[in-house]
């Protein structure tokens, strides 16, 4: 049985963009993304593709060419299930915030919705594939929902985590590392997990399509993610030994990653990292091994958070520290508020939680990002709960002109590496801020050298003052 019909649950980064490629890809494939929010649908039906819910680069070329054809948006979930052979879902699995592993287990509640809601629909035969990054043994839960309440029809799950990062998710997607699928060993799941090979391989070679078992998947994935950010943390721990001691961290960075068995990449220091996985997964996992009574190994984990939290509040802290030791009414320019360039994704920004800090040093902020909404970093802002949403907009104003966001201000701080903010006119910048002007590069992709000479005081993260190596050498 070749797969003909496609439904995705959950039209967000990671679904919208995955079904998109799949759809361009596999013209024979009806793909049908359906989501519970009516509001993100119609953006992704939105005729001006510049209106899509989602930024990524390239993405509005593959809707163009899909969308109508064999890809379709549609609030219409039952319709869409029955009608598919195949469902990925793809809903959010947010930290619980509630009960039992409250701030670290995934909060399964939507994944357990979905797998109901199949159950109740379904008429057919179903292959469903897990590609929201889930705990280890997720999939048998699904699977005994689905057996349990379902209309004797056969189920098949597999796990098939997605690995594109943001910002550059059509190429991730256009040409994987690799696709991993995780499927039950018996003769049906591999029959099932045959079913997504078949789908993939329409454009990925077949040497980069892994199929492994279920729970390797699963773990996969959570384990992929927690190296990544471990290694983000590994290299801001050092960023900050080498601002005490004058070493300059990309020079170290570059250093070390020229040994093949280190790797150049996920070794640039920042205020810290964020996205709506790292965290979460990293969390989950300590969560994981915690339940089973690894203590060593949930510590050794949750440190790479404990060290991501450390390296946002020190950015603040310098801020504060290096403006005489109070922001207090004096304005902070930041020039972004994206988790990374090239997305419109807020989620666990660095900036919301730098802001947060710098209003409860009551500075104002005024913030500037190419893409993200006003409205997206006052709700940001607002779902801390630090305080009132009332002085959450007294305390930030968003503008729309970078130039106008610098006006007056005292430093300016960039959060996000966007490639224009390398681009601006720094002596127009320098010459409309207060004096001394204060540049915080938190991204470290500023010119330096420029900035000095335009009369800039810059500090960049991991990069030794030039008063540490005085104070060795006079030692
Ligand atoms: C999500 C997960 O967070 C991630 O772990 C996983 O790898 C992929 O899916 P993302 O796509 O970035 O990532 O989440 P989000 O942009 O929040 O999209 C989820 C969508 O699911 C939302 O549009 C939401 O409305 C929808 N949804 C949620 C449903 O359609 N039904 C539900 O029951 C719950
Ligand atoms: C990550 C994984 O890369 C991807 O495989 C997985 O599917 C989802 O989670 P994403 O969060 O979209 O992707 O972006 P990523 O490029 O990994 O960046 C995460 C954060 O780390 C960003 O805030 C980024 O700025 C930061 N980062 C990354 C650094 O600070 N330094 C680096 O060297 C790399």
């Amino acid at each position: 049985m070749a797969v003909k019909h496609i439904c995705c649950i959950g039209a967000g980064y990671v679904g919208g963009p995955t079904m998109a490629v799949i759809a361009q890809k596999c013209p024979d494939i009806k793909v049908t993304v359906v989501d519970i929010n009516e509001k993100r649908i119609a953006a992704w039906n939105h005729e001006d593709l510049s209106k899509l819910p989602v930024y990524e680069p390239g993405l509005d070329e593959v809707v163009k060419e899909a969308r109508g054809r064999n890809l379709f948006f549609s609030t219409e979930v039952d319709k869409a299930i029955e009608e598919a052979e195949m469902i990925f879902i793809s809903v959010n699995t947010p930290t619980k915030t509630y009960g039992k592993g409250k701030g670290m287990a995934a909060d399964l509640k939507y994944i357990e919705l979905c797998a109901r809601q199949i159950a109740r629909v379904s008429k057919s035969d179903k292959i469903v594939v897990e590609k929201s990054t889930l705990p280890v043994r997720t999939a048998s839960a699904i699977k005994s929902i689905l057996e349990n309440t379902g209309n004797n029809v056969n189920f098949q799950i597999l796990s098939n985590p997605e690995f594109l990062a943001e910002g550059t998710a059509i190429q991730d997607l256009h040409a994987p590392d690799r696709v991993l699928i995780g499927g039950e060993t018996s003769a049906e799941g591999e029959r099932a997990i045959q079913e997504l090979v078949d789908v993939y391989s329409q454009w990925v070679p077949k040497e980069n399509i892994l199929t492994t078992n279920v729970w390797s998947s699963e773990l996969s994935k959570l384990t992929a993610n927690a190296f990544l950010a471990q290694r983000v943390s590994s290299i801001n721990a050092l960023s900050e030994l080498c601002e005490k001691t004058g070493a300059d961290v990309n020079e170290v960075a570059k250093a070390i990653g020229m040994d093949s068995r280190i790797g150049p990449k996920f070794l640039k220091s920042s205020v810290g990292f964020g996205g709506s996985c790292f965290q979460k997964d990293i969390l989950n996992l300590v969560y994981i091994a915690k339940t089973y009574g690894l203590n060593e190994v949930a510590d050794y984990w949750e440190q790479v958070i404990i060290m991501n939290d450390h390296q946002k509040r020190r950015f603040a802290n310098n801020i504060v520290s290096t403006l005489y030791n109070t922001v207090s009414g004096k304005k902070i320019a930041f020039l972004g508020w994206a988790f990374k360039k090239d997305t419109n994704d807020t989620r666990e920004s660095a900036a919301i939680y730098v802001a947060d800090d710098l209003l409860n040093e009551q500075a104002q902020i005024a913030a500037f990002d190419p893409k993200v909404e006003e409205e997206q970093m006052y709700a940001d802002l607002d779902y801390l709960n630090t305080r009132s949403s009332d002085e959450n907009r007294k305390g930030l104003s968003v503008f729309k002109d970078p130039y106008e966001a610098c006006k007056d201000a005292h430093a300016v701080a960039v959060l996000t590496e966007w490639e224009e903010f390398k681009e601006y006119d720094w002596k127009r910048i320098y010459d409309n801020m207060q004096k001394p002007a204060f540049v915080f590069d938190g991204r470290g992709i500023l010119d330096k050298k420029l900035l000095n000479n335009l009369g800039f005081v810059y500090y960049r993260i991991g990069e030794g003052a030039q008063e540490a190596m005085e104070v060795q050498a006079s030692h």
